[in-house]
């Protein structure tokens, strides 16, 4: 019973005596994302000791989850950024799998001293946000109007429709007389990259704005600036 109590005693110790002398770890780790553009942010808050600020170094690493379920032995982590003094590390050119789900872990260096890592689960498929249409054209066609709208992009230049099948369009148009009265708008909803909008008036102003959604995952893109045809 004693021997037990003195080495309980002795861990306890020495646990308090490293942790008061550890570097933070960095905290609020998110990631910013636009289609397959990942970027990994964090804060990291100047510990008492480290007196010479702008001295830290920052390891970013990142693996698909489930190696670390492995029960083999310690995953192979992946080098995201190394001894970045930026708060942030860019994971798009990582080619992670999009329906993939990863971890990323960041970690402080100051001085040869490293802190505990931070940890953050990202899953594309699911968190990544979607951007808006890549482009917006109106094209008349008498007294119709065609809506060209280009799909969102990933960072290779394909459309998201890779990734989300299911990828449809919001796409609001206003319209106004040339004497700018009677203010009307419209909302309709569409799969394709051709919606024509017939029956046009004469003398009106058509405004068009779209949005890029995905219901699975609730996303849904800002809207693309007003696209506008003077008929
Ligand atoms: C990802 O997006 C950020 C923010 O817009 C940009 O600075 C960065 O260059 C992009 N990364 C790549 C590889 O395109
Ligand atoms: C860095 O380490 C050196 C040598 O151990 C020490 O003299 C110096 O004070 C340390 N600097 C900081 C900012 O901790
Ligand atoms: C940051 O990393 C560089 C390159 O490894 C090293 O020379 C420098 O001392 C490091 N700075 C700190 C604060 O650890
Ligand atoms: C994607 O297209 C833009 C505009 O056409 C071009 O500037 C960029 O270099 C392209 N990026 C890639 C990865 O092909
Ligand atoms: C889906 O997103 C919309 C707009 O972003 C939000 O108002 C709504 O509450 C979300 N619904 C769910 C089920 O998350």
């Amino acid at each position: 019973m004693a021997a037990a109590f003195y080495v309980c005693f002795l861990l306890w110790c020495f646990q308090i005596n490293t942790a008061g002398a550890q570097l933070p770890p960095p905290h609020n780790l998110n990631v910013i994302s636009m289609n397959t553009n990942y970027t990994l942010t964090w804060d990291w808050d100047q510990g008492q000791g480290s007196a010479e600020s702008g001295a830290v170094n920052f390891t970013t690493h990142y693996v698909a989850k489930f190696m670390l379920k492995s029960k083999k032995k310690s995953p192979n982590w992946n080098i995201g950024c190394e001894t970045t003094s930026d708060r942030s590390c860019d994971l798009t050119n990582k080619n992670l799998f999009y329906l993939g789900i990863y971890v990323f872990r960041v970690r402080a260096s100051v001085n040869g001293t490293d802190s505990d890592w931070a940890t953050k689960d990202f899953c594309p498929d699911e968190e990544a946000a979607l951007g808006p249409p890549s482009k917006v054209a109106l094209s008349p066609e008498g007294r119709n109007l065609d809506i060209v709208i280009s799909d969102p992009l990933s960072s290779t230049n394909r459309s998201m429709r890779e990734h989300h099948e299911d990828l449809y369009f919001q796409i609001r148009y206003w319209e106004r007389s040339a004497d700018g009265q009677a203010l009307r708008g419209h909302s309709l909803s569409s799969k394709k990259r051709v919606v024509t909008l017939s029956n046009l008036q004469a003398w009106t102003w058509y405004c068009v704005s779209v949005q890029s959604r995905y219901d699975f995952y609730n996303k849904s893109s800002s809207f693309t600036p007003p696209t506008l045809h003077a008929d």
